[in-house]
């Protein structure tokens, strides 16, 4: 199989990438800067979701294709309709989404971009996947440098839990998603096992470094003037100060049994993150 992963070189991309190459698939690794490739199974090619003159090249012969990364696009649906209408050879088409868009209006972007791969006549599979544990030490404009730094996390969350997920276990998802006859036709919620506050997360961290890390809470409108910087788009800060909103209704506390479902194993815990990323 011949498989074509945008974002290939993000957090949970370039597991995906690994994963699939493991598990024998073709895989053509696309991003606007690819790098060079990292395995005989990958080919990093040029990808821009915004640059229509990248898509047929960065295809090829592929038969699927993992979607992501369009989350500041209203118009997300009518670039992916484009894109999977671009892609004759595509049988199956596998979405990375996030736990609730199934309950937002059809019309609300999120949701349209779930509805346009769901109903464009292919194979597809929709994976929602919560937040995912990595994002603590590899996203440093949200969280990685001001926790090295200063040993603070700053998310403006009170005591809202979310079943954060294993970027290791979304590419493992993706690996199945992708694979398996039986995926076809269905969305998977992907958590981890257990549901933390941020407080906890912070704790959590602490206890791994062996230094003091605390949880710096605020009102919404305190967190966007923080993360407010000149060079830093507005659209971005929204979308963050957005995804903590979502957290504050509690939606994403939820844990659930698809991973296992999906891959017949369990999900990474939080604990075995914090082991692998931050003791040192
Ligand atoms: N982070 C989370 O907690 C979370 C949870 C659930 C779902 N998701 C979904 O997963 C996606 C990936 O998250 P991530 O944290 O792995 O992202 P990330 O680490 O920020 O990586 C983004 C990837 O997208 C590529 N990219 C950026 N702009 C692009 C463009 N215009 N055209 C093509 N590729 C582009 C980047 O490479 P280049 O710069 O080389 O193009 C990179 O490979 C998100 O966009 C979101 O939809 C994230």
């Amino acid at each position: 199989m011949n498989v074509l992963v945008t974002g290939a070189t993000g957090k949970v991309g370039r597991r995906m990438v690994a994963r699939l190459a493991a598990a024998g698939v073709e895989v053509r690794a696309g991003s606007r800067h690819p790098g060079a490739a990292t395995s005989p199974h990958v080919t990093p090619v040029v990808f821009d979701w915004y640059d229509r003159s990248t898509w047929a090249p960065a295809l090829g012969e592929a038969e699927g294709v993992v979607v992501k990364g369009l989350d500041l696009d209203h118009y997300a649906h009518e670039t992916v309709s484009q894109l999977i209408a671009a892609a004759p050879r595509v049988r199956r088409v596998v979405l990375l989404s996030a736990p609730g868009v199934e309950r937002l209006p059809d019309d609300q972007p999120r949701r349209a971009l779930e509805l346009t791969v769901r109903d464009h006549g292919r194979d597809w599979v929709i994976l929602r996947a919560n937040w995912f544990m990595q994002n603590f030490d590899e996203d440093e404009r949200v969280f990685a440098e001001a926790l090295r730094t200063r040993g603070e996390l700053h998310a403006p969350t009170g005591r809202a839990r979310v079943s954060f997920v294993d970027t290791r276990d979304v590419a493992d998802a993706t690996v199945a998603g992708l694979t398996e006859d039986r995926a076809g036709g269905h969305a998977f919620t992907l958590t981890g096992p257990d549901s933390l506050t941020f407080g906890q997360v912070a704790d959590a961290i602490g206890r791994a470094t062996g230094r003091t890390v605390r949880h710096v809470d605020a009102t919404l409108p305190e967190h966007r003037e923080h993360m407010r910087r000149p060079d830093r788009p507005a659209g971005y800060v929204n979308h963050i100060n957005h995804l903590f909103e979502v957290v504050r209704t509690g939606v994403q506390a939820a844990v659930s049994d698809d991973y296992r479902r999906l891959t017949g194993n369990p999900p990474r815990t939080f604990e075995n993150y914090v082991k692998d990323a931050w003791t040192r």
